[in-house]
């Protein structure tokens, strides 16, 4: 005779195995996400988890590190986190080296960190030292994390890089003309990375997000009459939030997505993404 705790706990179980068996496709892998400790990294750090990655996660604060890995862990992913300024290079060294030894490999590189300092027409508001920050986080930083994540990825037989660019990289955004362009170059790296990256095994693409529900986005869609005007250009009519991108990420990285590099995936309610 089962008991109702039985009943419970056997519900427990099946639940479990179902989505064991259903999202697992990334089981035994391990991957870093930059920047993840809130919006669509941290999407994207608990989607990878949910489908059975160990995954790395950090950001600049040690505080924001620890609440988001609590949360994590509160689901029973398999996480890890440290602080990592993607603009300092000994940052970046110390976060993929500490995977390795952590988790004994690295198969998956998200990138996702980036900073816009600055708001208005790219002539009035773009000082040199907003410019090389831009530079420095959206490009610079994508480029040495893929560079020294690897050759760690090539060692276990390959595996996958995503870097987040921005839909502002196709059709620039007027009031942030740098941080448009450097989206734009990520577009570039994504292609310029393809030759030598295959010969290692390893596919690498981005995501183009639309206006995603961030902190990062916040002036687009929490003033009820920029949100209205912002929403006349998304045909499928509503902002997406950090789970539209999370999955998308989660495919690029499976065994699915391994014959696709070199492409940049638009995640934006379609809006236009064409150079
Ligand atoms: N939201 C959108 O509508 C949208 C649209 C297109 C593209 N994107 C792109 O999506 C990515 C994520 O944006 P989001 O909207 O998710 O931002 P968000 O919600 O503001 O989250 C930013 C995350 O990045 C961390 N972070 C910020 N600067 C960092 C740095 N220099 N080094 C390491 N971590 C840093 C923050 O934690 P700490 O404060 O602890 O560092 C936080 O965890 C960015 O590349 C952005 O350009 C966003």
């Amino acid at each position: 005779m089962f008991t109702r705790s039985k009943l419970v706990q056997t519900a427990r179980l099946c639940a479990r195995l179902a989505s064991d068996t259903t999202n697992g496709r990334l089981s035994g892998k391990v991957a870093v996400v930059t920047a993840s400790t809130e919006g669509i990294g941290y999407a994207i750090a608990r989607r990878l988890g949910q489908d059975g990655a160990k995954v790395m996660i950090s950001s600049r604060k040690q505080k924001n590190v620890d609440r988001a890995l609590a949360e994590l862990r509160s689901e029973n992913l398999e996480v890890s986190g440290m602080v990592c300024h993607a603009g300092k290079s000994e940052d970046r060294v110390s976060l993929i080296e500490e995977t390795v030894k952590q988790y004994g490999g690295l198969d998956i590189l998200v990138s996702n960190a980036a900073a816009n300092p600055i708001f208005g027409p790219i002539l009035d508001s773009t000082s040199e030292q907003a410019w090389d920050k831009i530079f420095d986080i959206n490009v610079k930083a994508a480029f040495f994390f893929a560079k020294e994540a690897a050759p760690h990825i090539e060692k276990r037989g390959g595996g996958s890089i995503v870097f987040v660019t921005s839909i502002a990289g196709f059709a620039p955004f007027e009031l942030l003309g740098a941080y448009s362009v450097s989206k734009t170059a990520l577009l570039g790296l994504t292609k310029a990375m393809v030759p030598q990256l295959a010969g290692m095994n390893i596919n690498v693409n981005a995501i183009a997000p639309g206006v995603i529900k961030t902190g990062f986005s916040e002036t687009l869609w929490k003033t009820p009459e920029i949100a209205e005007e912002a929403l006349k250009t998304i045909p499928s009519g509503r902002f997406g939030v950090p789970e539209d991108c999370a999955g998308t990420v989660s495919f690029l990285v499976s065994k699915d997505g391994q014959y696709i590099t070199g492409e940049t995936v638009a995640i934006t309610g379609g809006m236009q993404s064409r150079l």
